[in-house]
């Protein structure tokens, strides 16, 4: 890391905003929270006194439970709102849910919406700090950080790692925002599903675009499956899920062909025997669940560095 860095980041809309050291930073600051989870008291009083409110217009489970739990291990006081709990449903604009927000003096918002942007939008409206847990098809960085962080504790490096992601990648914003955090780390990435799920312009983020699975899985480090995102098409681009599971799904013999120590990934949801089959999702290469461990820790990483540059 560059001598006199610091973290200057008031927001985490995406990784886009974030440079090698920015990304070496959060995911090092993660790993040295991580212990606090594994003590018989899982609380440091780092953020007493502050107030975060998760605001979820999307369904989550991992993301909002990790943000819940990593602000409550910090001590701070956290708050959530789901789109079926909040004056949303009511017809109030999410510009006048963020004044509403704003004037109870929140001191960090983690937005999740379908709204590409909105988390962007957000930061022109209140004074608290903005985390992107997830915007539209767009970005989901603190995911995209703790893949990072699951494959650097495994392989010890980022850098010169052949990363396959299968599937669903035009709808996909954990697909984005890994594309984006893993080249800027030196990994290579290949993407690999069918056609009208896969994005023209990916060249420019610097991953290939592969014309087979073997050619994407064929001798990888890691191997990121996707989940279709029925809720994001009007129109179904796929023929059925059948013939989704026979020619991209990953099963045994699609996950023989990366290296042997080569890691099965998913941000979950899994929607087994579709992308994923359930002896590979359970099987000894399969990290899916230290994703999940790890997601508290990227999360108590991001609150606290967002913090110190409020
Ligand atoms: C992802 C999301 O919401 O983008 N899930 C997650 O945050 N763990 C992926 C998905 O929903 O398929």
């Amino acid at each position: 890391m560059a001598t006199g860095y610091f973290f200057s980041h008031r927001h985490i809309l995406g990784i886009d905003h974030l440079s090698v050291d920015d990304i070496d930073h959060i995911l090092t600051t993660a790993e040295s929270f991580k212990e606090i989870s594994f003590r018989p008291i899982k609380k440091v009083p780092t953020l007493r006194g502050n107030t975060i409110i998760n605001l979820f217009f999307e369904p989550s489970t991992r993301t909002r439970l990790s943000f819940e739990i990593a602000a409550k291990r910090m001590s701070a006081d956290t708050f959530s709102i789901s789109t079926s709990t909040s004056s949303a449903t009511k017809g109030e604009t999410l510009i006048d849910t963020a004044r509403n927000i704003t004037a109870m003096q929140p001191d960090i918002i983690v937005i999740r919406h379908s709204f590409s942007g909105a988390p962007h939008m957000l930061t022109r409206y209140v004074n608290a700090a903005v985390i992107n847990a997830g915007d539209g098809t767009h970005e989901h960085p603190s995911q995209a950080l703790l893949d990072m962080l699951t494959v650097r504790e495994h392989k010890g490096r980022l850098d010169g790692l052949k990363v396959a992601i299968i599937g669903d990648i035009l709808h996909s914003r954990v697909a984005h925002s890994d594309i984006l955090g893993f080249t800027r780390m030196g990994s290579q990435v290949f993407v690999y599903g069918p056609s009208t799920l896969i994005p023209p312009d990916l060249d420019s983020l610097g991953a290939t675009v592969c014309k087979s699975l073997k050619e994407a899985v064929q001798d990888a480090d890691v191997v990121m499956t996707l989940r279709i995102q029925k809720e994001r098409q009007d129109d179904p681009l796929l023929p059925s899920f059948r013939e989704y599971a026979r020619f991209y799904g990953v099963n045994r013999e699609v996950a023989s062909w990366a290296k042997p120590d080569g890691l099965i990934m998913h941000p979950g949801p899994i929607n087994r025997g579709i992308e994923l089959m359930p002896d590979v999702a359970d099987g000894p290469q399969s990290v899916i669940l230290d994703q999940v461990t790890n997601g508290v820790a990227v999360r108590m990483a991001l609150l606290y560095l967002v913090m110190g540059n409020s």
